[in-house]
């Protein structure tokens, strides 16, 4: 029977807890493996629960449609409105709507189109590399993390690339508000950001009606015109969580991983002389310390998690977080899962880009992308040195390294 006495509060405020949640966790799985928050929310964290969770098709992901209570606050309300007005990416629809957005998407996106990337990842990769080797340093993030994902999903929609600062601090706004902490204030300055990427993206997009390409924006826009298969506000809402997924995430698994690696030395090496390890590794560093912690789910009825004295009821329309990150992590599934082990036999069972429905539609992207950045990166030079302790940005959702400043010698 699990100990409550001694149970470990899940606080996302904790400085400690945002430092490293996976001591937190760990806790957490072992003493309360369902867990109720004073603020209402079901938090998971062994293996079984989340992987069934995100797989089971009672649990929603419409925010709006099942009943939950929600602050009555203008910003609150206008996001609700607008979600209403059909503004809801993909991510928060449940089928029938997310079926046929899903099947529409699904193309451009299979493993084989991702591999016809390969070299123009790499050449994007070389260039930066090469720009490195001249000066003997370079930062990570800035200079390789954020730049080629950035590029590559720009190029998949033949967005232009000078607004990228722009971009990326909407992007960094909009995610914000996926924090569990989020505040109105962050939301208000998120209503203010998307409009600003939206303004942005109906002029492209209209203008790409009439100069149609083979890029998937135009493949979308075909799907559009073709029937009323996908309203222009989903087209819109789509693009946006491409934009925003497409490097958001990636970003931090290059950094995350790249850390990750410098900390392990024996399993660089190891990597670097093995070209053959390329997937395991990619996956191992997903499990490791994955860029997404934990995704919401909403059960549409009364559900019950954890046993015995442990369970919890969650009402219908409440929050039931998927801690991603803890599963990841679970000793049930992985042995010595604080151990980073790039040859671990079974490290492509992890939940780093969610399941069932849900699943990351962008995966083999960011495979492609990470395998690439960070197996050239250590291939490319035989020192690779930390010029300062990096820095990790304050979110706990998307979680990553913000800086990380190199030296690198051949
Ligand atoms: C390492 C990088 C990435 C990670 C860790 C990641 C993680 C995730 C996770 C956890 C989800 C599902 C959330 C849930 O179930 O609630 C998701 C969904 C999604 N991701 Fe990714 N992602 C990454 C990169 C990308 C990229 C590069 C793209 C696109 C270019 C992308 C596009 C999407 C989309 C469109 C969805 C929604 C899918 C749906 O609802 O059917 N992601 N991702």
């Amino acid at each position: 029977m699990a100990d409550m006495t001694a149970a470990p509060v899940y606080n996302p405020l904790d400085p400690a807890f945002r430092a490293d949640p996976y001591p937190f966790y760990d806790e957490l799985r072992s003493r309360e493996p369902a867990h109720l928050t004073p603020y209402g929310m079901v938090v998971l964290t062994r293996y079984e629960d989340v992987a069934t969770t995100l797989r089971d098709p009672a649990m929603s992901r419409d925010v709006d449609a099942n009943g939950a209570p929600r602050p009555d606050d203008p910003v609150w309300r206008r996001r609700r409105e607008r979600r209403r007005d059909g503004a809801k990416s993909i991510l928060n629809l449940d089928p029938p709507d997310h079926t046929r957005l899903r099947r529409l998407v699904n193309k451009a996106f299979t493993p084989p189109a991702i591999e016809a990337l390969r070299v123009s990842v790499e050449q994007m990769v070389d260039d930066v590399l090469d720009r490195a080797a001249e000066r003997g340093e370079f930062e990570l993030v800035d200079e390789l993390a954020f730049p080629v994902p950035f590029e590559v999903i720009s190029d998949l929609l033949a967005i232009p690339k000078e607004r990228g600062d722009e971009i990326r601090e909407w992007s960094q706004v909009l995610t914000a508000t996926l924090e569990p902490t989020t505040t109105v204030e962050s939301l208000a300055q998120a209503e203010h950001a998307s409009a600003q990427l939206v303004a942005y993206l109906v002029e492209i997009v209209e203008e790409r009606r009439d100069n149609l390409g083979d890029d998937v924006l135009s493949a979308l826009l075909v799907a559009e015109e073709e029937g009323d298969r996908l309203t222009t506000e989903e087209l819109l809402a789509f693009v946006v969580l491409l934009y925003v997924a497409g490097h958001e995430t990636t970003v931090n698994l290059i950094g995350n991983g790249t850390l990750a690696l410098l900390r392990n030395r024996d399993q660089l090496a190891r990597w670097r002389d093995d070209p053959g390890l390329d997937a395991n590794a990619v996956d191992e560093l997903l499990r490791f310390d994955g860029p997404v912690q934990h995704t919401v789910r909403i059960p549409v009825a009364p559900t019950v998690f954890g046993e015995g004295d442990g369970a919890i009821e969650a009402p219908a329309g409440s929050s039931v977080l998927c801690v991603l990150g803890a599963a990841n992590h679970d000793p049930s599934v992985f042995a010595d899962p604080h151990r980073l082990d790039l040859t671990r036999a079974n490290a492509n069972r992890h939940l780093a880009f969610s399941g069932g429905i849900h699943y990351c539609l962008g995966a083999s992207l960011a495979r492609l992308e990470a395998s690439v950045a960070i197996g050239r990166l250590i291939r490319r030079f035989d020192e690779i040195e930390l010029l300062a302790e990096p820095t990790f940005r304050d979110r706990l959702t998307i979680r990553g390294v913000d800086r990380m400043p190199l030296a690198v010698r051949t």
